[in-house]
């Protein structure tokens, strides 16, 4: 049986940006941390690192924040930038305040622009993040774009064929699925993830994107129901989906 790993109740609510450990000894001290309901007054104690240790460990009442492992699923909206540094509004400033102060941090995995909406993964495992955007993996991802002008008629044979070349590289574009939705609308399906990727392909096609949001990672869709600006936990189904 393989059990999960323990941590320090003091290393794991700094971890968790609650304070400094002192500060979390002095919490437990006065018995606002509880473990099942029982005071742990104990902060050199360690817990279980599982994902439902929020439902065993509170404070104050009220559960902690997941444990480190943490994967999200996040629908972008405009205007937002995935960067820790940029200003501007930030993703990360669609996640609890207290998050930002975790360790390991909470990162995006991969990129949208800024003018860019729809499905957007966060982690703090660096292990998932790799295995996602790893090229080995092939992680589609599908994109509904709108564009300037109608369609030419020839992309999806040029997208499907690979080989485009665009500005500036020097290495060919793998293949990519293209389906027509109307004159000025397409899905699109890559498993690279270049810079701008979708927008230069139109563009050296003579198009213009006016409009780009990802809706799905592998199998897994952006939810109907997550409203922009909004996100979830994933749950290990979503996970899965995301190779599947
Ligand atoms: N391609 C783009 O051009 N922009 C994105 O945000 C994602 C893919």
């Amino acid at each position: 049986m393989s059990r999960a790993p323990t941590l320090r109740l003091d290393r794991l609510l700094a971890s968790l940006g609650y304070g400094s450990r002192r500060e979390m000894q002095a919490l437990a001290k006065n018995g606002r941390i509880t473990f099942d309901g029982a005071p742990m007054t104990d902060a050199d104690k360690h817990v279980p690192l599982t994902r439902d240790l929020p439902d065993h460990l509170h404070l104050d009442g009220k559960p902690i924040d997941p444990p480190p492992g943490i994967a999200l699923m996040l629908h972008k909206p405009l205007g937002t930038t995935c960067s820790h540094k940029e200003a501007g509004p930030l993703v990360y400033d669609l996640l609890p305040t207290r998050w930002r102060m975790r360790d390991p941090a909470i990162s995006t995995i991969g990129r949208l622009d800024k003018d860019t909406s729809g499905l957007l993964l966060l982690t703090d495992d660096g292990a998932l993040l790799h295995r996602v955007i790893s090229p080995k993996n092939h992680v589609a991802k599908r994109y509904r774009v709108t564009l300037d002008r109608p369609l030419r008629g020839d992309e999806a044979e040029t997208f499907g064929a690979g080989g485009l070349m665009l500005e500036s590289e020097t290495k060919p574009l793998l293949p990519a699925v293209m389906e027509t939705l109307s004159p000025t609308e397409a899905l699109l399906t890559l498993t690279e993830g270049r810079y701008h990727q979708v927008r230069r392909m139109f563009a050296a096609m003579g198009n213009h994107v006016t409009a780009l949001h990802r809706e799905s990672m592998g199998g897994l869709d952006l939810p109907a129901d997550l409203e922009p600006g909004t996100f979830r936990l994933m749950t290990d189904a979503d996970l899965a989906a995301i190779f599947a």
